[in-house]
């Protein structure tokens, strides 16, 4: 795939990373890209990097369009390593040109690299640096996805580098959203938020308000993962979408989260399944013999209620639901309503573990449910009270 023209010398000049099926922890069935930008100006700037082991198909599109020693900039939005893998070896090419990042950047690059000789001009939000008939403005987004994160508005062209913000792991053969299908962009976009930003909430609405602030007019928003938004129409679209993600609200719908060893918890699950239906609730039930942790966690978005089972194994958590919880525990949702279930065959207790998280998130509960061996009608009665008692919280 050649570079190609995203605004008038503008280029796209990323790589798509189509096996890529994992991006840690997170599973990624439809691979990933890392987007990286060249802006042809009097200054010339490559906004970002890509991961180490696609350098030289990079490196190869950008000689496509310039030679390294014509460039002036190099802007690193953010130094985890799928965006300044290979930045080592793009200095090493243009050894003349400046880094632009942030203090906390400049931190980061210095911590991963051998930065010797490395020329920095540091940024903030509200700086800005003229490349010629271009002026690149610059918004630190700590924490989305890391303390050095920032975004590059380029405002004569009305478009802001987001970097990993309103990204997607989607590999395609499009490059735009409007040559893909809308739904399946977004539900990517979702899954990239659950499962990367989700714990950053309260530092995407201070990122979205100070783009407000800012008065950024944005017509295109370029991330370095995935299809990029253009027009106001798709733009208002994410925008919206990371308003409604990002303030932690729900739609009043249900998780039944569990794994299962003979059936027991299952049974109980799909008591609970039972219960919630019957009042209306809408519920998803997902068992973590056949489900991702990545793809439960797109149900924690427009989740109210939270219901987590595990069946006791060598009295312990069950190795899938603890691999959950512990994953789902670091993506700290917010504002749940909780219970905590599960079968146990030689001493109970087990379930507390799951409760005592809840309990750090500061989720409402109810009292855990556990039951020895198979549960009898009867036990399946009083778990359904236990449920009924839930969803008057
Ligand atoms: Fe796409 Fe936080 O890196």
């Amino acid at each position: 795939m050649n570079a190609v023209e995203i605004k008038k010398d503008v280029y796209w000049v990323g790589v798509k990373d189509w096996n890529l099926k994992e991006f840690h922890g997170y599973t990624t069935p439809s691979g990933s890209t890392y987007n990286s930008y060249l802006i042809m100006d009097d200054k010339i700037t490559l906004v970002d990097g890509v991961k180490h082991y696609m350098s030289a198909e990079h490196i190869a599109r950008i000689k496509s369009l310039v030679d390294f020693s014509k460039i002036s900039y190099v802007v690193v939005n953010h130094v985890e390593m799928d965006h300044s893998g290979n930045i080592p070896e793009i200095m090493k090419l243009a050894p003349q040109a400046k880094i632009i990042t942030n203090t906390a950047g400049k931190q980061a690059l210095e911590a991963h690299f051998d930065t010797t000789g490395w020329e920095y001009e540091l940024v903030k939000t509200g700086d800005s640096v003229s490349i010629g008939r271009r002026t690149l403005a610059f918004m630190t987004t700590p924490m989305l996805h890391w303390p050095d994160s920032m975004m590059t508005y380029v405002k004569e062209d009305k478009l802001l580098l987001s970097n990993d913000g309103f990204g997607q792991h989607f590999a395609c053969d499009a490059l735009f959203v409007k040559d893909a299908p809308f739904d399946v962009v977004m539900d990517h976009a979702k899954s990239y938020y659950a499962n990367i930003l989700f714990p950053f909430g309260a530092q995407a609405e201070k990122a979205l308000k100070t783009a407000g602030d800012l008065g950024l007019d944005i017509e295109m928003i370029a991330p370095s993962h995935g299809l990029i938004w253009s027009g106001k129409e798709e733009v208002g679209a994410i925008l919206g979408k990371y308003c409604e993600w990002a303030c932690g609200g729900n739609k009043g719908k249900a998780v039944i989260v569990y794994d299962s060893m003979w059936g027991a918890t299952a049974a109980m699950a799909e008591a609970a399944m039972g219960v919630l239906q019957d009042a209306g609730i809408p519920v998803v039930k997902h068992c973590l013999s056949v489900k991702n942790v990545s793809e439960v966690m797109v149900d924690f978005l427009d989740a109210k209620y939270v219901l987590i089972g595990n069946p006791t194994l060598n009295n312990q958590l069950f190795p899938r639901v603890a691999g959950f919880v512990t994953y789902m525990k670091g993506l700290a949702p917010r504002n749940k309503v909780a219970l905590a279930f599960g079968s146990y065959g030689w001493r109970p207790g087990v379930v507390k573990q799951i409760q005592a998280v809840y309990e750090e998130l500061g989720w409402q509960t109810v009292e855990p449910f556990e039951e020895k061996y198979t549960p009898k009608s009867d036990v399946l009665e009083k778990f359904k009270e236990r449920v009924k008692e839930l969803i008057k919280l």
